[in-house]
């Protein structure tokens, strides 16, 4: 072969590896020094369905004005289809260069995630997790669901334990979505372990009022309930209000446990109606933001980043003080 097509032929292979492996950090250009100022993130939020969420939102929209990070917020109104446009929307935009995503289901995600490494984008998962697709997205920064439903499992126990019925309702969140799986996982692990019975459960959409009207729904059919499981605050609060309606004491007659510890269940358990209630942090965008940097610059993460939780009670001596030293 000449040295002439050897040459040509060289240039065509450096091309190809220069082009072929164009990701984010190149695309950066700054990489492996950008900065926040360098960072797009195109977030996808689910929709506006309570406490914890808005928190979620204000973590994310506030500590990018501290950063001075450019935030492009979308707003997935709790709509699958809506979330999944989006994502292409930021995946056709060319300032984005890290997606950030709250996924309202566990599943939906492969073409636009394929689509998303064919153009070089970042993904993050934040809040919830997805089924498979490891390989697409840099790393996960939220909580371990499972691990919140066992926990509310081990406190309905302890306080059923000596009951000689154990029947407990579940208020699921949206159906598909991680928490709402995971937390049930996790609740009749430990639940079960005790002789607990879950004998109904069904979802309420994180939403106060079809958590009220499920539970009325179900206490029209009996009042043989010993405990209610609110995958959230908001469900929960449903609940409490439908067991007053129906003449039963909430958090006496029947235990109530929450997730997400808002400072809506501080003062429901201040006021004596709920009992426990299991954390859930919203507080993810600093965690998210740093990781996002991170991988623009190149580096690898592990791909699960925990969030820190803790779970609180309404007979905690120094209940009031934890309730006024609180963000959200
Ligand atoms: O993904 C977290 C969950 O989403 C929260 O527990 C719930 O309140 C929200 O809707």
């Amino acid at each position: 072969m000449s040295h002439l097509k050897k040459l040509v032929f060289l240039i065509i292979i450096a091309v190809i590896v220069l082009v072929g492996c164009s990701s984010a950090e190149e695309e950066a250009g700054c990489s492996p020094n950008c900065t926040y100022d360098d960072l797009v993130v195109g977030f996808l939020q689910t929709g506006s369905e309570g406490g914890w969420r808005a928190a979620n939102t204000a973590s994310f929209k506030e500590t990018a004005e501290q950063l001075g990070l450019t935030l492009k917020f979308y707003d997935s109104q709790n709509d699958l289809a809506k979330q999944v446009a989006g994502f292409q929307q930021f995946i056709e935009d060319p300032e984005v260069n890290v997606i950030v995503m709250s996924p309202l289901e566990v599943t939906g995600w492969d073409q636009v995630l394929e689509d998303a490494e064919t153009a070089g984008k970042i993904v993050v998962l934040s809040d919830r997790r997805i089924d498979g697709n490891e390989d697409k997205y840099v790393t996960f920064v939220g909580a371990d669901f499972v691990e919140e439903g066992r926990k509310a499992g081990t406190e309905m126990c302890k306080m059923l334990e000596g009951s000689e019925s154990k029947i407990v309702w579940e208020l699921q969140g949206n159906v598909g979505a991680a928490p709402a799986i995971d937390r049930g996982t996790g609740f009749r692990e430990t639940a079960e372990e005790c002789g607990i019975e879950v004998t109904k459960t069904q979802t309420a959409n994180w939403s106060i009022l079809e958590g009220k009207q499920v539970t009325e729904a179900w206490l029209k059919e009996t009042q043989d309930v010993q405990g209610i499981f609110g995958q959230n605050d908001e469900m929960a609060f449903g609940a409490i209000e439908a067991l007053r309606e129906a003449g039963l004491v909430p958090a006496e007659d029947v235990k109530i446990i929450s997730v997400d510890a808002t400072s809506g269940a501080f003062q429901a358990m201040l006021d004596g109606t709920l009992n426990v209630t299991v954390e859930c942090n919203p507080l993810l965008a600093p965690q998210v933001y740093e990781a996002s940097l991170a991988a623009l610059n190149g580096e690898t993460l592990p791909k699960w980043i925990p969030s820190e939780e803790s779970v609180f009670f309404m007979d905690d001596p120094n209940l009031q003080s934890i309730a006024d030293g609180r963000k959200y």
